[in-house]
């Protein structure tokens, strides 16, 4: 087959993208196009809005969504350590298992999939023109051919930048007319007009409250804000995709509601951020981990993920604050003598944007002003549930809502 690859931050994705793939798929170069979202890339190290899992999924619904056809969404990137230079991830992509594994689990026949392929990568006009100032560029050359798009009226000198590449490093060219529109990413994040975003990228940030106030991570230090994207992929993969945008979105909401009531912001991003990572590991794994963090405190399988969590998250992403580690460990259950940031972990875990089990206004409401108000809220809720279902409840929950003068 003849692959177009499209690589991007789409942060967020608008239609000049989905135009660009429209415009590469009508071109005759292609038969087919893999879309990349960036993990790290070296112009944006962290840079981005969004940590990578939600511009990875926001595209694979918006692809969805739209029944582009022909359009696989790729994460390759994740599987790469470091700066995921254009050379480093085609070396990948492109190899002869990657390839033919990635076609097949898109849906490509077996045959098909086992086929020669040749790539393509596809670029704007503007992008062409500094192309030889890429890293390794000759070495990208090998396993694609540029493909850049024009745009009726662009002021781009294209056949010169093609004649420079061709000349100084030996690659091929392609041209193809680009009918699209002109908007960007950061333009419309900027204005705030999602306009040019389509329709299942604006219900995806919607969902999730992107984009807004609660997530600029602003009076985040830096440090944190490197932890929170990094752990995001790492979580990537241990978790599914609901349950890894959750939990990134309660890191979010506890960021938020400790701006709120003078809380560690950096502390809560983290410890929001991580409180699940744990929940999707085996079983027996859970068990253990829990054990190490917690000795015989929680043994119902439901709980387990949480004390799981601290050691998981110490053990395999570095975190040594104890303060995180355990708000981590009681996000389920709460116990006796809160501390602030174990307060704020437990609420936003309950009510993060995406949490739809009930309607939520009225605590979110409270959250913004009286966090144990929220918080007897929330326990009021899962008492009633446990009562309803004839569970016991937690002797910690218990020491919680005696607290909350329950
Ligand atoms: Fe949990
Ligand atoms: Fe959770």
């Amino acid at each position: 087959m003849r692959i177009g690859i499209f690589g991007g931050s789409f942060d967020p994705v608008h239609n000049g993208h989905i135009a660009m793939i429209e415009s590469a798929m009508k071109s005759g170069f292609i038969d087919c196009v893999i879309i990349i979202p960036s993990v790290r890339n070296s112009f944006k190290l962290y840079t981005n809005k969004l940590p990578p899992p939600y511009r990875l999924y926001m595209m694979k619904e918006t692809v969805e969504g739209l029944s582009l056809k022909n359009c696989f969404v790729s994460d390759v990137e994740f599987d790469i350590e470091g700066v995921s230079y254009t050379a480093v991830v085609l070396a990948k992509l492109t190899s002869e298992e990657y390839i033919r594994d990635f076609l097949i689990a898109n849906g490509v026949k077996r045959k098909k999939a086992e086929e020669h392929h040749d790539f393509f990568w596809i670029m704007g006009s503007d992008t062409l023109g500094s192309f030889e100032t890429w890293y390794k560029p000759g070495e990208i050359l090998n396993f694609v051919t540029l493909l850049a798009a024009v745009r009726p009226g662009d002021g781009t000198d294209v056949d010169k930048a093609k004649a420079s590449i061709e000349k100084n490093l030996g690659g091929k060219v392609g041209i193809f007319r680009l009918n699209g529109i002109e908007c960007s990413s950061s333009g419309i994040t900027g204005s705030g007009d999602f306009s040019e975003v389509p329709a299942p990228a604006r219900e995806f940030i919607a969902r999730h409250a992107l984009y807004s106030d609660n997530t600029m991570l602003s009076g985040i230090s830096d440090d944190a804000r490197k932890k929170f994207f990094e752990s995001a992929v790492w979580m990537y993969h241990y978790l599914g995709g609901k349950r890894l945008l959750h939990t990134l979105n309660v890191g979010y909401l506890s960021a938020h509601l400790a701006g709120v009531f003078g809380c560690d912001k950096d502390k809560a991003l983290i410890a929001g951020a991580l409180h699940d990572c744990a929940k999707e590991l085996p079983l027996d794994q859970q068990l253990e981990k829990a054990k190490k963090y917690s000795g015989e405190l929680f043994t119902e399988k439901k709980l387990l993920h949480s004390p799981a969590g601290a050691t998981f998250a110490k053990e395999q992403f570095g975190i040594e604050d104890p303060e995180i580690l355990d708000a981590i460990c009681y996000h389920t259950t709460g116990r006796g003598d809160m501390t602030l940031l174990e307060k704020i972990v437990y609420l936003a875990d309950k009510i993060e944007p995406s949490r739809n089990y009930t309607d939520l206004t009225p605590i979110r409401e409270a959250a913004e002003k009286d966090l144990e108000s929220a918080m007897r809220m929330t326990a009021a809720a899962v008492k009633d549930k446990f009562v309803s279902q004839g569970r016991d409840i937690h002797p910690m929950t218990l020491l919680m809502m005696r607290d909350l003068g329950m």
